[in-house]
């Protein structure tokens, strides 16, 4: 198995793992949440920081705390930002313009397909690019990915939320927009999808995973979905990797993630090389980490500015509680970005085709 890892830093943040690398994002607010459910991963356990709230065992508190945070916030959101509820990626050389965010959100969506298509080109050996057919948007917000890689290589796209809210708006915005033959969208668990194994080729969940409480599940879903041969592409917040003496974050950078955890409503975080020891366990192959957040630094900024304008402040007043707390912790993120705990990781892998499994098949 290879593993890639390419960073995208200048000035580059500390490495601390040999094999991946990383960095922060993220958008709106959310609520809190707990702890992951039962993870083979005890490490990973062990050492996340432990969220606060209550939740049920089969997470259903979480799940429904989600849910309600976008069915309230997803209006708010697309109001001011567009149909696009993730990072933009932006070059750090060059000045940012107001307008140029709803152009960076569509430019991560361009690269990282271009960071995974790499992948493809290594499995080729060529410089062919194969397009996707059937794609799945784990985490679809109201689908703007889908309806983007939709018009991009015409492929069919389904996409599942946990927000009736945004699957409605996501629907209503495809139609509107000629592509309900093309992409749909529905109310689903992303740990417990309603697809047959091995039905996509490109497998994608922009900004959900950190929503997810048991991240092998996660992954192991993503995994049997994907056909053989399938690009899988994870966006995702993670914490840093940890240093070889450590066993667990420091008190400081629990303290500050559970507060985090607690106005977005987010589960335990894991790091990128976690991600990158459960794509290995399910023997995934070609597998590249990186940490864009050098490209997504104008982000956060940009969205406590935006919520300070007149219109963000009334919106935000009529939008609930649980949208206000959210926006409250928005500093939060951009502390811990600052102080190098919070990452903003890609990570991609490939699910070998048949003849190159060896009769593992651990995802299913
Ligand atoms: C920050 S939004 C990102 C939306 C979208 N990917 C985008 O880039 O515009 C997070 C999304 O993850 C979804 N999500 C969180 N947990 C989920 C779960 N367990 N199953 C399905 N979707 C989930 C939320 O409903 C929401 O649509």
């Amino acid at each position: 198995m290879k593993i890639t890892c390419l960073r995208a830093c200048h000035p580059p943040p500390l490495l601390l793992h040999s094999r991946t690398c990383h960095t922060i994002l993220s958008p709106p607010a959310w609520r809190r949440l707990r702890s992951p459910t039962l993870s083979s991963t005890k490490r990973l356990l062990a050492r996340a920081p432990n969220a606060t709230t209550t939740t049920t065992n089969d997470g259903s508190v979480l799940r429904e705390g989600i849910a309600e945070f976008y069915d309230e916030s997803s209006s708010l959101w697309e109001d001011i930002w567009g149909d696009h509820m993730h990072h933009g990626y932006y070059n750090p050389d060059s000045s940012v313009s107001v307008s140029d965010h709803r152009a960076a959100q569509v430019r991560m969506i361009e690269e990282a397909l271009r960071f995974a298509i790499f992948v493809v080109q290594m499995i080729n050996n060529n410089l062919s690019t194969e397009k996707p057919e059937r794609v799945v948007d784990v985490g679809c917000g109201i689908g703007g990915s889908s309806r983007y890689i939709s018009r991009k290589f015409g492929a069919k796209c389904l996409g599942i939320t946990l927000s009736p809210v945004q699957a409605q708006r996501a629907n209503a915005l495809a139609a509107a927009q000629g592509l309900a033959d093309l992409v749909s969208f529905q109310v689903a668990d992303a740990l417990e999808q309603p697809f047959p194994d091995g039905q996509f080729d490109l497998v994608w969940s922009m900004e959900s995973g950190e929503h997810m409480p048991d991240k092998k599940k996660f992954v192991s879903e993503l995994a049997r979905v994907a056909a053989p041969g399938a690009v899988i592409i994870i966006v995702t917040w993670c914490h840093r990797d940890l240093a070889p003496s450590e066993q667990s974050l420091q008190q400081w950078e629990k303290e500050l993630l559970n507060k985090i955890c607690n106005a977005y409503y987010l589960p335990a975080w894991c790091s990128t090389a976690d991600y990158v020891e459960l794509l290995q366990s399910l023997s995934l192959q070609d597998i590249k980490a990186a940490d864009w957040f050098q490209y997504v630094a104008p982000f956060w900024p940009a969205v406590i500015r935006s919520a300070l304008t007149w219109k963000g402040l009334t919106s935000l007043l009529h939008s609930g509680l649980k949208t206000i707390k959210g926006a409250f912790a928005m500093p939060l993120m951009i502390e811990g970005y600052k102080k190098d705990l919070i990452k903003f990781s890609i990570i991609t892998c490939r699910k070998p085709r048949d003849s190159e499994d060896g009769g593992k098949k651990q995802w299913q």
